[in-house]
């Protein structure tokens, strides 16, 4: 059986720092958009290179954060629940993505009006269970009803940064009971969570953090990060990945980097599904 990761990704012809919904975004420090255009192209090449099959979103003038793919939904097996974005600005792409996955083929389980939520941005499966942040972005109330639909354990955990707004700019699923995490972005409550759930959990320091080491694309073994990373990347190899290491500075100009930037479409490497589905088509 031939195994290729599906990520879905969005070129950056259209990204730019055009209003700021989080303390990284500064209209006056805007990105460069042909730097921007070579980093994402190697970041994808990179991907490609390690054995991903990578399909696009159209790039739509006026939704500069399109490119953030990660956003667009949370996919189960065939299913994808949309994106219900908090604010406006990004609003415009929820109709979007919805159309481009049930054009794929997917179910669409979309969410009650009224409720907040920011795709696999606030959504990681580790092992059987669904970590789930809320509060800055997406609401609570989204993940239980997610909980309920998809039949699975979910860990809400409450972030408290302001710079860590998303769950995936804090926390990584490498495998199941193995993870990246930045401790302070979460309250007392969320890291006992975190502790008592995950075997192995490798903690980043503040410098790293910023640099967005939790934000990381993993493949296999490999985990893609952007540069600044490097204490990060030693504890990974002694723990048997590979790491490596990307710039993706224009980016995180807009609080985003490597995994805000992808959607695996055939889930998570860390996803007990998913492995029980691997394993399920090799003896069938
Ligand atoms: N500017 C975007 C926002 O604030 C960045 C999104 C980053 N995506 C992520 N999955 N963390 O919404």
């Amino acid at each position: 059986m031939t195994e290729r990761a599906e990520i879905l990704m969005c070129p950056p012809s259209c990204f730019g720092i055009e209003y700021e919904i989080n303390p990284w975004m500064n209209r006056q420090h805007p990105s460069d958009r042909p730097l921007a255009v070579q980093q994402w192209d190697e970041l994808r090449r990179l991907l490609e290179d390690r054995g991903a099959s990578v399909c696009c979103l159209t790039p739509i003038p006026g939704l500069p954060d399109l490119v953030f793919t990660a956003n667009a939904a949370l996919v189960y097996k065939d299913r994808a629940i949309p994106a219900r974005f908090r604010h406006p600005e990004r609003q415009g792409e929820e109709a979007l993505v919805a159309a481009w996955f049930s054009e794929r083929g997917f179910r669409i389980d979309a969410l009650p009006d009224g409720l907040f939520f920011e795709g696999a941005g606030d959504a990681l499966f580790c092992g059987d269970t669904l970590f789930a942040g809320y509060r800055i972005r997406s609401d609570i109330r989204s993940h239980r009803e997610i909980g309920d639909r998809l039949q699975c354990r979910v860990m809400p955990l409450e972030l408290v940064d302001r710079h860590y707004y998303h769950l995936d700019t804090c926390f990584c699923p490498l495998a199941p009971g193995v993870a990246i995490y930045y401790p302070p972005a979460f309250d007392g409550y969320g890291r006992k969570v975190l502790t008592a759930s995950i075997d192995e959990l490798i903690p980043v320091g503040d410098a790293e953090a910023a640099s967005f080491a939790c934000n990381a694309v993993v493949l296999g073994r490999t985990v893609v990060t952007n540069t600044g990373c490097t204490q990060l990347h030693r504890q990974l190899e002694t723990r048997g990945f590979l790491p490596v290491a990307t710039s993706l500075t224009e980016f995180v100009k807009a609080g985003g980097s490597a995994k805000c930037l992808t959607l695996r479409l055939d889930g998570e490497d860390a996803a007990a599904w998913k492995l029980a589905d691997r394993q399920a088509a090799l003896v069938s």
